[in-house]
């Protein structure tokens, strides 16, 4: 197969934003505890942080990370995370049927996002909760001193303020399992309310209100209109969802799922802006595509008994393998070439729970095969997206119709351009013609390719190295040219 594309600075779609390089912590699993945090763990450090997994975290290129649900935040008591630990109360989580401890709150969690390096994003409970507990939560957090809460925080430890920024608007309360789902119309009025209060506390909060759960909602569409009228001259951005699995050894469609979420932004962007248009806002509504991944949903099942409410149970726990962070690669793609309207987005999750970083409690932690394509983005992706118009052949998929066997996106930004690019065939290596005309005398300097003759093959802490970018040796200049291939991701640098 041959496929060409051209890198021309002036096919600017948008600056790159960091916060595409987001992700999230939520109390599910072991995505906390074990995950993040663990005392006792020979790695972990005077707050009971694992080191390897703050190195991992760091090497991953972490932006933002979106805290503490999803689905927990929905009956979550902020309150009972703070103070001294001995005094938290142990709840039951309704969302994951097991049993909150409560020993991480959201200071500690500010605490590790500090070590970190990462920007903490933060979501208020509006299933059993309202408006006087999101205000409060946003006064302990930020407010410098002088107010009981702020006051409490400080005698807690946390002398300055977490400065938080962005604030989700609750957690998919279009879902019928989210604790206390609400309609359009309920939840539009409860979120603009809680917005204008919080805006009334400090206007230059960035705050998601929440998008539909997945394109395929019943209410897909009509969500999102009713609570952007609800909302729109209060929230900045409105939050979507996706997963994406392999269904019935469906490997073409799998590998195309960033047509669905092409889709999906469309629709979204169309929908916000047909609100904008009836409203007469010159305003745009962007999106936080706060949720993304590769997720075996049809493989979850909750093996518990009713009576079992266990303390971060191995939850969610998904293995993926080159296939997967093919597929992975091609939502990237996807959200970059997106970035005039995506301008935040979170990977769900971090570790452990459908995470590029894995841990054994007490023991090792790992990359996923799916740790890479995120990584070597967020390092190299620079300056502006640009468009990069590729011309490659098609094949049929099941789901989508015909879709290009390749998909590509790049980012420039003055010195150095790079192309990220997916060959999604099965079997035939995609040879790429790279039109560097625009650019200068410019050449590759490095090319990698993450692949296997095995798609299904994944890495495991006996043999954590076996998915890891490695050079592509099949690269040509004068013109330039890369072979891809089959079942790989690809980053091309050139200056
Ligand atoms: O990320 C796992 C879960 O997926 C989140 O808790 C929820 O928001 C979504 O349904």
């Amino acid at each position: 197969h041959h496929a060409k594309l051209t890198l021309d600075p002036a096919f600017k779609v948008a600056p790159v934003h960091r916060r595409t390089f987001g992700t999230f912590v939520e109390h599910l699993g072991r995505c906390v505890y074990t995950g993040i945090y663990e005392p006792g763990h020979p790695t972990a450090d005077e707050d009971g942080f694992r080191r390897d997994v703050l190195d991992l975290t760091r090497e991953l290129g972490v932006s933002t990370v979106r805290y503490p649900g999803g689905n927990f935040v929905s009956g979550y008591r902020w309150e009972d995370g703070v103070g001294p630990v001995a005094e938290r109360p142990r709840r039951l989580d309704l969302a994951w049927h097991s049993t909150e401890t409560n020993e991480v709150g959201v200071d500690e969690f500010v605490r590790w996002c500090r070590r970190a390096g990462v920007e903490p994003m933060m979501a208020v409970n509006l299933g059993t909760r309202g408006i006087a507990e999101a205000l409060d939560l946003l006064e302990y957090c930020n407010h410098p001193s002088g107010t009981a809460l702020s006051d409490q925080r400080i005698a807690n430890g946390a002398k300055e303020p977490h400065g938080i920024r962005m604030w989700c608007l609750g957690n998919e309360l279009d879902g019928p399992w989210q604790t206390g789902h609400k309609t359009a119309r309920e939840y539009g009025r409860l979120a603009a309310e809680t917005a204008r209060a919080m805006r009334m506390v400090d206007p230059g909060l960035e705050l998601v209100a929440c998008g539909s759960s997945s394109s395929s909602m019943p209410t897909f569409g009509s969500w999102e209109a009713e609570v952007l009228e609800e909302t729109y001259d209060l929230v900045d951005h409105i939050s979507c969802h996706a997963y994406y699995q392999e269904k019935d050894g469906d490997l073409g469609s799998f590998l195309a799922c960033s047509t669905d979420m092409d889709y999906f932004i469309a629709s979204v962007v169309a929908t916000a802006d047909h609100v904008g248009a009836r409203l007469k806002s010159r305003k745009k509504i962007n999106i936080s595509f706060d949720e993304w991944n590769v997720w075996y949903q049809s493989r979850f099942h909750d093996t518990g008994t009713p009576e079992d409410w266990p303390v971060a149970p191995p939850l969610l726990e998904d293995q993926y393998h080159l296939a997967d962070a093919v597929a992975f690669g091609g939502l990237l793609i996807s959200l970059l070439r997106n970035s005039d309207r995506v301008t935040a987005a979170s990977l769900a999750q971090l570790v452990n729970v459908i995470a590029p970083i894995m841990t054994e409690p007490g023991g090792r932690a790992w990359r996923q095969t799916t740790f890479h394509p995120f990584a070597q983005a967020s390092r190299y992706a620079a300056g502006d997206v640009l468009r990069v118009e590729p011309v490659a052949p098609a094949y049929e998929t099941k789901a989508y119709g015909e879709v290009p066997l390749m998909d590509a996106v790049a980012t420039h930004d003055g010195e150095s351009t790079t192309l990220f690019a997916v060959n999604r065939s099965a079997d035939t290596p995609m040879s790429l013609e790279i039109d560097t005309r625009a650019l200068g005398g410019v050449r590759i300097v490095e090319a990698t390719t993450l692949t296997d003759p095995d798609v299904y093959a994944r890495n495991t802490a006996d043999d954590p190295g076996r998915i890891a970018p490695r050079p592509n040796p099949d690269v040509e200049h004068d013109p330039a040219r890369v072979l891809l291939p089959p079942v790989s991701w690809n980053v091309i640098r050139l200056g």
